[in-house]
């Protein structure tokens, strides 16, 4: 089977992280975002991943070439000479998704993080005739995303809004979806949406589906949703797979430490907490709620909540860093500074306190 994953976008609501690399190739759980979505596929027996591209191929097709080897899966770019929207790249990269078995082919918008059930989701397509499934889930905050009303029952979609502005329903696209070949002929090479223009035709000819994904779902384009997105995945992963989570008397909660990553001393560290590779974190360090990336030094006494700490950064000793304050890479925060949601530029040296939730260019 193949699959295409939409990866265009700039990311804007991911900076500072994404103005280092595009967003797909943001750390996510010790792991570029699309490597989570690109193994799980993998699982399900995609031999071929086509990555609908818009901007910096070279950077997206570099880091991945290794993983194409180590994974055993052909991974080609489809690139835009503009962006085509989320249905467009589809119709541009139609030659490439198209084999002649009339097998269906998945497609992933990349930011988002689940089980990815794509076995049961292949069995729903099947089982049901129509030409496109989708996953949705349910959210309390269904604006933000395309809005399904379908039949409880079969699971046949009525309508399809994209970000409504009253209230239609609460179950929400998912950004995964198992389409017919047919669904090729429905669009144009030009930008458009699949989800303003193909997927409200598909649902009038009463042909597009949807099943309720199992278990958890976040879009972690943007940082609350990011660390939120990192709670429900280490919870999810002490269900499946409870070793592969940190144990001991200085951890509390659900916190995954890469096996480079060095911790000193009398620190507390959890709930909720990803530790990439080659971090070190100092002695007597407090740290929850957080994402410390890659190559990452968090030095003695210092506390860390709710903050995503980018890749080779360093925090300073006695330093306090908490309330949704992301640091992008390679940011140095001095000894005992304070930073109250600072929202810190790539190369960045903070010497003086940050107050309240800011822009530190
Ligand atoms: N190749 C390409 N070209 N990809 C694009 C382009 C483009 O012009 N524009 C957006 N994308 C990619 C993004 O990188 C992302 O993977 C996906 O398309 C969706 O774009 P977002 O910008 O993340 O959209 P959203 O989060 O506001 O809404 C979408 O996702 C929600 C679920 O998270 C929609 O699909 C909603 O219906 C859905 O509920
Ligand atoms: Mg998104």
């Amino acid at each position: 089977m193949k699959a295409l994953i939409l990866v265009g976008g700039f990311g804007t609501r991911l900076r500072p992280l994404t103005l280092s690399v595009p967003k797909p190739l943001v750390d996510f759980a010790n792991k570029p975002m699309i490597l989570h979505q690109i193994e799980a596929l993998k699982e399900v027996g995609v031999t071929e991943v086509v990555l609908a591209i818009n901007y910096q191929p070279e950077v997206m097709l570099n880091f991945l070439k290794d993983f194409e080897a180590k994974l055993g899966i052909k991974i080609i770019c489809s690139q835009e000479t503009e962006p085509l929207g989320t249905a467009g790249p589809l119709a541009l990269a139609r030659d490439k998704l198209i084999d002649g078995s009339g097998e269906p082919f998945f497609v992933l918008n990349s930011d988002v993080i689940s089980e990815y059930p794509f076995d049961e989701l292949i069995k729903f397509h099947k089982s049901h005739g129509g030409e496109a499934t989708i996953m949705v889930t349910k959210v309390d905050e269904p604006s933000k995303y395309g809005v399904v009303v379908m039949e409880e029952e079969t699971g046949k979609v009525d309508r399809f809004v994209e970000k409504p502005k009253i209230f239609v329903g609460n179950k929400i696209n998912a950004g995964i979806y198992l389409l017919n070949p047919s669904v090729l002929d429905r669009i144009e090479l030009r930008p458009t949406s699949i989800e303003k223009e193909v997927f409200p035709q598909i649902a009038a000819d009463q042909k597009l589906y949807a099943m309720v994904l199992p278990g958890f779902w976040m879009d972690v384009g943007q940082p609350r949703d990011y660390i939120t997105g990192l709670r429900l995945y280490l919870n999810s992963l002490r269900k499946k797979s409870p070793s592969k989570l940190a144990g001991g008397s200085h951890i509390v909660g659900n916190v995954l430490v890469h096996e480079s990553a060095v911790i000193g001393e009398g620190c507390l560290i959890g709930p909720d907490v990803a530790i990439g590779p080659g971090c070190v974190v100092e002695s007597g360090v407090r740290l929850s709620r957080c994402t410390v990336m890659r190559g990452a030094r968090v030095k003695k006494h210092s506390c860390i909540s709710s903050s995503i700490i980018g890749w080779h950064s360093t925090v300073g000793q006695w330093a306090r860093v908490e309330n949704m304050t992301i640091l992008g890479e390679d940011v140095h925060v001095c000894d005992e500074i304070y930073s109250n949601g600072g929202v810190v530029l790539p190369h960045k040296e903070i010497k003086s306190s940050i107050l309240k939730p800011e822009i530190v260019m």
